[in-house]
C-alpha cells in the first residue's frame, strides 16, 4: 500500500475501512476512511493516525515514503479514537517524535485513553516551524469533541480540518476532482447532520477562525479532500451551521397493519398541498442516520406510531431518542397514530417531540383502529388549514 501525494512534499497515509457499517449509530453505509497526512520536512510531521487496527496499513503508506522512525512531531488534531487509536503503536516506532495536540481538552482526552505520553498543548493561533513550512493551529472546541482543533499548513495553504467537511465513505480517490461529487456532498450532508448539526453555534465560531484563511485545500479526516469545489463545502457549511430550513418536511413512522402509514400519507397530501415535498420514512426500511439527515433541514416534522403494549413501537422511541440529540434548528411538529385501545402513543410521541425543542403545529392526531376515507380526508384538510395558520 502506497501513500498518495497531495501536493509537493504532503501525502495521504491513512487507511481505508471498507468494511465499516456502523460508527457509533451512524450507519456507515459505503465505509469511511480514517484520514492520516505525512509532511516532509526538515521535521518529519504526521497529521492524525488511523483507527487501532488499521496501523499496518498507514505504517505501509508512511514506508512508502520515508521510514516511520524518522517521524519527528504527530499533530492529534483529535482524540476520538478512529483518529487516535494507531499513536501508541507508532510511537513505538517513532520514538522520538513529540505529541502536539490542543491545551488542556487534548490532553486531558488522550491521557484518559493512552496515559502520559508527554503531550505538549498547543493554543489559539500557536505556530510550529517544521523547516521550510509552518503549522498554525486553531481550536474548534465541539466540533466534534471539546479537543478539536484545526492545523493550517503555510506556504501550501492546507486546512487540515480533522472531523469538519469529512464524509463517511470508502474511496480510493483522495481528491473531489477525482471522485463522484454528487456522492461526496450527499456523505458530507449525512456527516454533518449525524455529528456536527448539534454545535451549530461553535461550528459558526470554527468557519469564522478560518474565514481569514487563504485555504486552497482542505484535508479532513474522513473521506476525500476539497481542493476546487472549497467553496461550496464553505457555503454549505454556513448553511447548515445556521440552521436554514428548506421547503421540505420529514414525516417518519412504524406500522403494524397500515393504519399509521395511511395517516403518515394524508399528512403528506397536506403538505403537498401546501407547497412543501414531503419525505416519508417507514423505520422498517429506513435508518435513523438517514433520516436525520433529511430532518436536519425541514422546518416539519411528523412522527407516529401505533400503540403497542400501552407503548410507542420501540422504532419510533429509538429514532425519538437519535433526533433529541442530534436537533440543530427549531422546528414545527404534528405526533400521530393509530391504536385498538388505550391509544397513549401520540401523546408520547407529542411529549418526547417537545423534549427534541419542536413546537406543536396542532393537537395529536389519534385513530381507532384503522382510518376510513373521511378521516383521512379529515387529517389532510386539518393540515392544511393548520399550515395556513402557522
Ligand atoms: Fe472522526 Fe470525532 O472523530
Amino acid at each position: 500500500m502506497k501513500a498518495t501525494k497531495i501536493c509537493e512534499g504532503v501525502y495521504w497515509v491513512g487507511a481505508i475501512d471498507w468494511d465499516l457499517r456502523n460508527f457509533h449509530g451512524y450507519e456507515t453505509e459505503k465505509g469511511s476512511t480514517y484520514n492520516a497526512y505525512l509532511i516532509i520536512d526538515e521535521k518529519i510531521t504526521l497529521i492524525d493516525t488511523v483507527k487501532a487496527g488499521f496501523e499496518k496499513e498507514m505504517l505501509a503508506r508512511i514506508s512508502s515514503v520515508i521510514d516511520p522512525s524518522k517521524i519527528d512531531v504527530i499533530v492529534s488534531n483529535h482524540a476520538e479514537p478512529d483518529h487516535s487509536g494507531a499513536l501508541p503503536a507508532l510511537l513505538k516506532i517513532a520514538k522520538n517524535a513529540k505529541v502536539y495536540c490542543a491545551a488542556g481538552a487534548g490532553i486531558k482526552d488522550l491521557s484518559a485513553y493512552y496515559g502520559d505520553l508527554g503531550y505538549i498543548g498547543v493554543k489559539a493561533g500557536e505556530v510550529l516551524s517544521l523547516g521550510r513550512r509552518t503549522l498554525t493551529f486553531l481550536p474548534t472546541p465541539m466540533v466534534h469533541w471539546p479537543d478539536n482543533m484545526v492545523s493550517f499548513l503555510a506556504p501550501d495553504n492546507i486546512l487540515f480540518s480533522n472531523d469538519a467537511f469529512g464524509q463517511h465513505f470508502a474511496t480510493f480517490e483522495r481528491l473531489d476532482t477525482e471522485t463522484d461529487l454528487s456522492e461526496a456532498f450527499v456523505q458530507a450532508r449525512k456527516y454533518y447532520a449525524n455529528i456536527v448539526q448539534p454545535y451549530g453555534m461553535q461550528t459558526n465560531k470554527a468557519l469564522a477562525a478560518c474565514a481569514d484563511l487563504p485555504i486552497e485545500t482542505i484535508c479532513p479526516s474522513h473521506g476525500i479532500s476539497w481542493t476546487k469545489h472549497i467553496s461550496e463545502i464553505l457555503a454549505l457549511y454556513n448553511s447548515w451551521a445556521a440552521g436554514k430550513q428548506d421547503d421540505t418536511v420529514t414525516i417518519v413512522y412504524d406500522t403494524m397493519w397500515h393504519s399509521t402509514e395511511e395517516i403518515a400519507q394524508a399528512i403528506a397530501d397536506g403538505f403537498s398541498a401546501c407547497g412543501f415535498k414531503p419525505r416519508l420514512y417507514n423505520l422498517h426500511h429506513s435508518h435513523n442516520s438517514d433520516i436525520i439527515a433529511d430532518a436536519m433541514t425541514s422546518p416539519y416534522i411528523a412522527v407516529g406510531s401505533p400503540t403497542l403494549n400501552n407503548n410507542l413501537m420501540p422504532s419510533v422511541a429509538s429514532f425519538l431518542t437519535y433526533f433529541k440529540g442530534l436537533t440543530g434548528n427549531k422546528k414545527k411538529s404534528i405526533a400521530f397514530g393509530s391504536f385498538g385501545w388505550g391509544g397513549q402513543s401520540p401523546d408520547q410521541v407529542q411529549l418526547m417531540l417537545s423534549e427534541c425543542k419542536c413546537e406543536a403545529l396542532m393537537p395529536a392526531i389519534r385513530i381507532p383502529y384503522k382510518p376510513n376515507q373521511s378521516q383521512l380526508e379529515k387529517i389532510t384538510a386539518d393540515v392544511i388549514a393548520a399550515i395556513q395558520n402557522n
